[in-house]
């Protein structure tokens, strides 16, 4: 599966529920997690292969390989508490990593693949990723979690990776 690249329109958009789990879409579990083990990435969120469905795909155990893959189905934030400032990085924004200001723990509830409830309580990096991703599903990439300041420092940066790629 192709990653789409800030600042695509699709990755502004804000995800639409899922209300059948059926075979393409199991399908598309599949890809997604073979696409972010090729990346080398914790986690993948529909928005970035260009499907606006509240779908992530994590496995913060295993870079690059399958590990402790986590599928989340429709995922809700229920409970957070603290706050973490820590590095993070994205298969959207590649070359670039800033800090993000974070929950340190959260609470996420959703669904798996076989329609199961799960409910996760998670702090440090799984925390994170689990906000890094559901921002993905409300449209949201984390260089717009950064303050207006390292915003106008990252768009320049930005401008300047882009263009050494072409
Ligand atoms: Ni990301």
């Amino acid at each position: 599966m192709n990653i789409l690249v800030y600042p695509h329109e699709i990755l502004k958009t804000k995800a639409r529920p899922i209300k059948l789990i059926d075979g393409a879409l199991q399908e598309m579990i599949d890809q997604m997690l073979s696409t972010m083990y090729e990346a080398k990435g914790l986690g993948l969120a529909a928005n970035q292969v260009g499907e606006l469905k509240q779908l992530v795909v994590m496995d913060v155990a295993g870079k690059g390989k399958p590990e402790k893959p986590i599928v989340l189905i429709n995922p809700v934030i229920v409970a957070s508490e603290g706050e973490e400032i820590g590095e993070e990085g994205c298969l959207s924004v590649p070359d670039y990593s800033a800090k993000v200001k974070r929950a340190a723990k959260v609470e996420v509830v959703g669904y798996d693949r076989h329609e199961q409830e799960i409910r996760l309580q998670a702090e440090g990096l799984m925390a994170r990723c689990i906000q890094h991703e559901l921002d993905h599903l409300n449209g949201l990439c984390f260089v717009d979690r950064l303050s207006p300041v390292r915003r106008v420092m990252f768009r320049k940066k930005w401008a300047r990776i882009r263009q050494d790629k072409t």
